[in-house]
Formats: C-alpha cells, structure tokens, sequence
C-alpha cells in the first residue's frame, strides 16, 4: 500500500522543520501534496500520515479506539505525565480512566468553579501597575495554574499549595525547551542542566502530590474537588485507584489544563489587542451580564466567537495523532498497521474552502451563521473518544478570565513587541510572551468603560 507522497528530504532535516518551523511546514506541505502526506521523522518507528481530508479526519474520530491508538502515538508525552497516564493508555484501559475522568468536568459540576475562575482573574489584574510593560503570557500561565490547582485540590491559601504551584510551573519552564521532547536529550549530565532541572522540580511535587492523596486518604472527609471525587472512584471490581496511578493522573491534569488554556489565551489577548473594533462591542456586552454571575458570561455569542475563532487561528496544538493496530481504510486512503494518522488541526482549520479569508482573526464569522462547523472542520480540542477531557472547562475558564480582563483592564501592545511565535514543549504561543501595557485598570467590580474609551478601528489582519 503505497503512502501519500511527502517532502523529498531526510529524516532528519524533516525532523528539524518540524520541530523549529511546523505551521510554515504544515502549510507548504498542504500545498504541495494535497489533503494528505506523509513524514519519516527520526526515532519513530512509524510513518506520520498528516491530513486535512474531511472523511479521513470523520473515519479517525469514528473509531472507538480499539484499532487506532491515540496513547501509543503519544509516546512522547510519557516523562511529562507519568506512564500510567490517560494520555498514553488505550482501548479498555482508556475507557476506564476516561468513565473516571469526566464526570468532574462535566456540565453542572463545572459550573461549580465559575467563582474561583472569576476570583484568581481578579487577583492578577489587581497585580498588574497601569504604565508598566509586562510580558502577558506567564500571567495567564499563573492564573491558569491556580485555577486548575484550586479546582482539582479544593484548596488555596496553604503554604504547601503556593509551594506546589511554585514547583510546576518551574517544571513546565524547564520542560518548556522544544529538544527535550527527545529521548537523547532527556540526560542528567552529572545533575545539570535542564532535564536534571526539570527531575528536581518533579520529586519535590511529586512528595507534595503523595502527602496530599495520603492525607486526603485518611481524613476520607468528603469534598467537592476533582482530588475528592477521584478518591471516590471505584473501577468494575470496585477498587480504588492506586496511588502512583492517581499521582499521574493529577499530574496531566495539571498539565494538559494549564499550559494550554493559558497559551489560548494569551493569543486571543494577541488578536483583540490588534481588533481594537471590537473592544467597545465587547464590553457593552459584557457590562450587563457581570451581574448575572460566571454562568450568564459564558452564554455571550461575542465573547463565545471570539473564544471559538482564537481556537480555530491558534489551536495551541496543530496535530492529533492515532497508531494503526491494523490495515485500515480510512476515507479514500488505504493505510497499512503501524503507520500513524495525523489530523492536521492547524491547517485544516485556515483552510480557505472550509473558512473565508482564513488567516483574518474574524469572530463574527461564528456569528454571522447559525451553524456551527462541523467536528472534522474546527477541532481544536481534538476528536472521538480521544477528545480532550476538559474542552468544557477550558472554554468556560477562557470565557470567564477574557471578560475579568478586558472589563478591568485597558491593554495595548508593549512598544517594540513583535510579531511571531515561539514553541513551548509542544505548545506553540506569541513570541516573548507578548509584552503588554495596562494603559488603564478599573477596580474590582468596575470597568474600564467608564472612563472615556480610546477607539481606534483596525481593518481584520493576520498578526504573522
Ligand atoms: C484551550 C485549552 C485546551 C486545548 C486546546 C486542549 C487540547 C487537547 C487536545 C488536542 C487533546 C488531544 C485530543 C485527541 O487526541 O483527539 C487533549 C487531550 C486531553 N486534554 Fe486537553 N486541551 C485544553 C485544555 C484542557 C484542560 C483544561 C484539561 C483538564 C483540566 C485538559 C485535559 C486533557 C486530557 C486529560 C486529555 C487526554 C484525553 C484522552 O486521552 O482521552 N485539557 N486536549
């Protein structure tokens, strides 16, 4: 079965683009070969099928997860979460760590964590001094990781738990560095350099992870939080969930639910502040709905678009992955088992036969119709029974900390930012971590549209 034809160039020098340069890699590729192509990238044992093919991607996200695998196409992933993570597991292992991982994150229960996502956004802009420049991405980064620390532990506060959060986020830097996702340069080189910086961040929360399921164990007192209702969970033989397991499940948790609810938002933050239009029509929406709580925010259409379009410009991640466990045909390509298909997120969704003038960052493309795309078309958070755990709350947590900012806080580009992006492990956000100004900040339950707003029209542009 012949694969798709791809980029005549080594191994290796694929591997390079694809690590130093994937969009414009992404997008040369669609151009040149089509809908499909394949890449042979060193240290995978597999051929990578990437794709744009709407019956293809349909035919991947219909799969229920037996013949392709999502978790050893993940593989990658597996220092950072921990081997017994959801991200790697696959068919009854996965069901039965997803049946355990959703109910948190579904509808009512999500709902729960309004107030502490609208709490730590306001914590953050009290912090910001209006005049001064400062980078916008680790402060979403910050106040992503307290809430997902708060949601999933149910405490704040604790000395232990500044610690805790602390130590991740100085792991996630260390692990931020793109070469670390290869094996060779996972090396402790005599206890330097920044693997055997990232090992020592990841003991020291490691022992602060057991002291927490340990005590939690004992004082078997029940709570509301995510920690809380894992302990609870009890698998077909009504066992509960072993430590080391639970330990790795926080830690994705953590993981998958901070640095990229963070890195979306600082890139809708990057598109808003050159759509200085729609300030003003944000916040006349917004103004009325803060008095009807986190729940009433989350339903605006606008605020709703503008979430939706900075996920279909800047889907954080431009790839999902699945193993094939066997022939299969998906759509119209014949693949043979052990090559993975790759629905290509980035470029499926700047498609200009899926999207007008795709690369405008234009949110009323989501309100100028009533129907949505369909899940082969916008799929940011992924597919099937692989779709991410926690696409709800990240939208609603998007929504809630976008509307404390933009009501609080006037924001402009710091002079000199520039254009570009930068990638993160295999995150991928605004370069320098998009330097910002506060030119003007309102109180704790004000808004900035009470003084005289500055307005300036910009015609919709890409910000490459
Ligand atoms: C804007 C924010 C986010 C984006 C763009 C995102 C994106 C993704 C993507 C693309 C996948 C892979 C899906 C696939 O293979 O089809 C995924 C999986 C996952 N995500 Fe997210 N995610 C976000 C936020 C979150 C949050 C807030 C959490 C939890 C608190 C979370 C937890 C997970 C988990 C546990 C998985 C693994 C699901 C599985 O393997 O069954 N993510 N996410």
């Amino acid at each position: 079965m012949p694969l798709p034809p791809g980029p005549d160039l080594s191994s290796w020098r694929q591997l390079y683009r694809w690590i130093r340069e994937p969009m414009p890699f992404l997008e040369e590729c669609r151009a040149r070969y089509g809908r499909s192509w394949t890449l042979h990238l060193p240290g995978l044992a597999h051929a990578v099928v990437m794709t744009t093919d709407d019956a293809v991607i349909r035919a991947v996200f219909a799969d229920a997860g037996d013949a392709l695998h999502a978790g050893e196409a993940n593989v990658v992933l597996r220092p950072f979460v921990g081997r017994r993570s959801i991200l790697l597991a696959d068919g009854p292992a996965h069901r039965r760590k997803r049946k355990l991982l959703l109910p948190p994150f579904h509808g009512e229960r999500m709902h729960a964590y309004g107030r502490t996502i609208l709490e730590v956004a306001d914590a953050s802009v009290d912090r910001w001094a209006v005049g001064r420049a400062f980078p916008l991405h680790p402060e979403m980064r910050e106040i992503t990781l307290r809430i997902i620390v708060r949601t999933v532990f149910g405490i704040e506060g604790d000395a232990r738990f500044e610690e805790l959060v602390g130590l991740l986020g100085e792991a996630l830097d260390a692990a931020a560095w793109p070469p670390l996702l290869m094996p060779m340069f996972q090396r402790r080189l005599l206890g330097f350099g920044p693997w055997a910086r990232y090992e020592r961040t990841v003991r020291d929360a490691d022992a602060i992870l057991y002291e927490e399921i340990a005590r939690r164990r004992r004082a078997d007192v029940p709570r509301a939080d995510i920690l809380s209702m894992l302990l609870s969970a009890r698998d077909e033989d009504g066992h509960p969930m072993p430590d080391a397991e639970l330990r790795d499940e926080l830690v994705t948790l953590l993981v998958a639910g901070h640095e990229t609810t963070a890195t979306a938002l600082t890139w809708a933050f990057r598109h808003l502040l050159e759509r200085r239009d729609l300030e003003g029509r944000m916040l006349a929406e917004l103004e009325p709905a803060f008095a009807r709580g986190p729940d009433a925010l989350a339903k605006l259409p606008l605020l709703d678009a503008v979430t939706r379009e900075t996920l279909r410009l800047r889907p954080v991640i431009p790839i999902v992955a699945r193993l094939l466990k066997e022939p299969m045909r998906l759509g119209e390509l014949d693949l043979p088992a052990g090559v993975a298909i790759a629905p290509a997120i980035y470029v499926t969704q700047r498609d200009p036969e899926l999207f007008e003038n795709p690369s405008a960052f234009d949110p009323d493309r989501f309100l100028r119709t009533s129907s949505r795309p369909a899940a082969s078309e916008w799929f940011p958070f992924g597919g099937g029974v692989r779709r991410c755990v926690g696409m709800a709350f990240a939208l609603y947590e998007m929504k809630l900390v976008l509307a404390t900012v933009v009501r609080r806080a006037r924001l402009r580009l710091a002079p000199g930012a520039v254009a570009g992006m930068e990638r993160r492990s295999i995150t991928f956000a605004p370069r320098d971590g998009l330097p910002v100004l506060a030119v003007a900040k309102a109180p704790r339950g004000e808004s900035v549209a009470d003084e005289a707003p500055e307005r300036r029209a910009t015609t919709p542009e890409a910000a490459e």
